[in-house]
């Protein structure tokens, strides 16, 4: 049976970058069943311990734990916000946790950033590799493409950078 795959941004972004990368990655998967997912879709309040004495921890974040849960693997590219993931997904991030602390559920992943300058993708890819195998993160390998508008074709939604791209490939097929 093929494998199935989660591929998604942790990005709120309507146009997001990083949306355009993971769909990119996802396109070069074979033989694997892809799925995604918006993290709009899974926009809860702000957490506040307050709130989860009151009103426990929302449908939603049970919703995104059971996306992880029933696929092989992820694949997934991270927005970064002043060196860390953006607040729409840290938020998510921390709901899921308050079920279990393992929020990637050992699931083997791939992570990717993406952003418009040089450093960015590459600090918060740093925050969330060093981070996940305190939550059940299985990472086989990170990427980072710096400079976006550089090294991708939003028209063809393609990495032009050869190297990053066989990077990509490369890193792509430990999945
Ligand atoms: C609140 C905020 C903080 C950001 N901080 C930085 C930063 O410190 N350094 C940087 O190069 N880019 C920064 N950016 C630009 C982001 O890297 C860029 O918007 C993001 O990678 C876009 O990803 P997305 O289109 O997938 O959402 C920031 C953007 C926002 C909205």
């Amino acid at each position: 049976m093929a494998k199935t795959i989660l591929a998604f941004a942790a990005s709120n972004s309507s146009v997001s970058i990083n949306r355009q990368l993971v769909n990119y990655a996802a396109s070069l998967i074979d033989g694997a069943d892809i799925e995604t997912l918006d993290i709009h879709d899974y926009e809860m309040p702000i957490y506040r311990h307050d709130r989860e004495e009151a009103d426990g921890i929302p449908q939603l974040a049970h919703d995104f734990l059971a996306r992880i849960a029933v696929v092989d693997a992820l694949v997934v590219s991270v927005a970064e916000h002043n060196g860390s993931y953006a607040a729409a997904f840290k938020n998510i991030f921390d709901w899921c946790s308050r079920v279990g602390r393992e929020v990637w559920q050992n699931k083997p992943m791939v992570l990717l950033s993406t952003s418009p300058g040089p450093g960015a993708a590459g600090r918060v890819l740093a925050m969330a590799e060093t981070a996940a195998p305190h939550f059940g993160g299985n990472v086989l390998g990170t990427l980072a493409v710096p400079k976006f508008d550089e090294n991708f074709d939003s028209e063809e939604g393609v990495l032009t950078n050869a190297s990053l791209d066989a990077d990509l490939r490369a890193l792509l097929a430990k999945l």
